[in-house]
């Protein structure tokens, strides 16, 4: 059992994070906001990007660790996330100038992506940038061509599929054949890959990349990924003599939406991974690659509070008997899509007070247009949660911010920073304004 709040939490009469009582957070900064725990996030950091060194060196295998950005992304999170000793991978034009914009140098950076334009690529060339994850044997042209335009070499990594089904829903898993992303190991486009690569001067090939899935809570399936990898790079050396220097296991790493889940401990695991190639490497009796991942969701997620003010509460009488409570928020399906799009579980917490009253069932709901639009389908509650109550959902930094819309015309919260200095917005909320502005009539 892994507790879902974010490790400044506490409670005193009301829940403060950071010390900050979140009555005054929505009083300063309005509701829904994401409040973004600072110290947690660092401590997060600093502590996978030591855990994969200490193995590394134990081993003797080179690591790094890439914040994948997609999570969250924002100038502030990527300065501390690189300030910790992280990379920063990127996957959007948006991202690669988020980055950018955060001083993150360019060949700390990687970039992905199934469908990389033009301007990615000479954005991430003109900058020097760490390493192209190939995603298709079309790909290796395109970027060939934009080094040759830009007169550099690029270093890319090629993205293997290689059939190991991970991780939570249909849609995180991305290592399995029929989908869009990598090149497969069982048909030979990832040999073949490598083999074009290898005769394209304007390439340099780092070595092979996989990503399983993501919220994975066992370590079996990157164990299996990364077992796919050594071979195929000993195919590699057989054909060609090259060694390949780096592997990628990607991200994918599971935390804790609930106190039911099971969440692993992502440093331990990431060393764990680290002596597990180095084993298999030396059964090969090649020298061990170097190790890189791209935790998104374990370092951000559970960082992150989203704190709503409730509204409507209504009592609803249950098909089979019983009751439920439909608490709804000012927020919704706008800021939070996950419960709708993967069926994803929360927790919620009266934050603003402490009440005596009896928990009952209760059904978080926000105020778009459609029943679906659910953020807890099951949760309970104190019964007399009311209007004005402010209602705490943790573990919404990864891919909420970043998968908000503003559908309804709802502007999308605002991002707080507590715990490094006054609380601050570091993403501003959107006002009417700006989604008006946007609209040329
Ligand atoms: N590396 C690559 C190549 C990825 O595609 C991803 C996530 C990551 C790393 C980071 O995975 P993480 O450690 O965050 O699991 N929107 C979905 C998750 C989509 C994951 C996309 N790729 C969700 O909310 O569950």
């Amino acid at each position: 059992m892994t507790s879902p709040w974010s490790r400044s939490a506490a409670w005193t009469d009301e829940l403060t994070i950071a010390d900050v009582p979140v009555s005054v957070l929505a009083e300063r900064f309005g509701t829904p906001s994401y409040v973004l725990d600072v110290p947690d996030l660092r401590t997060r950091c600093r502590d996978v990007v030591a855990a994969a060194a200490r193995a590394g060196e134990e081993h003797g295998i080179a690591t790094s660790v890439y914040y994948a950005s997609k999570a969250f992304s924002s100038v502030a999170v990527l300065r501390w996330a690189y300030a910790e000793g992280l990379r920063v991978d990127v996957a959007s034009l948006g991202e690669l100038a988020t980055a950018l914009r955060a001083e993150v140098p360019g060949a700390a950076i990687g970039l992905h992506g199934n469908n990389k334009s033009e301007a990615e690529l000479d954005l991430a060339l003109r900058n020097g940038v760490g390493r192209i994850v190939i995603d298709s044997l079309s790909e290796i042209e395109l970027v060939a061509e934009r080094a040759r335009a830009a007169g550099v070499t690029a270093p890319v990594m090629v993205r293997v599929t290689t059939g190991v089904h991970a991780g939570g829903h249909e849609y995180i898993a991305t290592a399995h054949e029929d989908q869009k992303f990598g090149l497969s190991l069982a048909s030979g486009a990832a040999l073949e890959a490598v083999a074009r690569i290898l005769a394209t001067p304007e390439l340099r090939l780092l070595g092979l990349h996989s990503h399983i899935g993501s919220q994975i809570m066992v370590p079996e399936g990157f164990v299996e990924a990364a077992r796919s990898l050594l071979r195929l790079r000993s195919e590699v050396f057989a054909s060609t003599g090259v060694l390949l220097e780096e592997l990628d296991l990607g991200g994918g790493f599971g935390v804790a939406y609930t106190a039911d889940d099971d969440a692993p401990d992502v440093p331990a695991l990431i060393a764990g991974l680290v002596g597990t190639v180095a084993q298999v490497a030396s059964e090969t009796g090649e020298a061990a690659p170097a190790l890189s991942f791209e935790p998104g969701r374990s370092l951000v997620g559970p960082t992150v509070t989203t704190l709503y003010r409730v509204g409507t509460v209504k009592p609803v009488r249950l098909d089979g008997g019983g009751e439920r409570l439909y608490v709804s928020v000012d927020g919704g399906m706008s800021d939070n899509i996950r419960t709708v799009l993967y069926g994803a579980t929360y927790t919620a917490a009266l934050a603003s007070r402490r009440s005596e009253a009896q928990p009952v069932l209760s059904r978080v709901v926000g105020k778009h247009c459609e029943s679906g639009d659910i953020v807890i389908r099951d949760v309970m509650l104190p019964a007399d949660i009311r209007r004005g109550d402010l209602l705490a959902v943790p573990v919404t930094g990864a891919y909420g911010r970043s998968l908000a819309s503003n559908y309804n015309q709802m502007p999308r919260p605002g991002v707080v920073a507590v715990g490094e200095g006054d609380p601050r917005e570091i993403v501003r909320r959107e006002s009417i304004e700006d989604l008006l502005a946007l609209d040329l009539g």
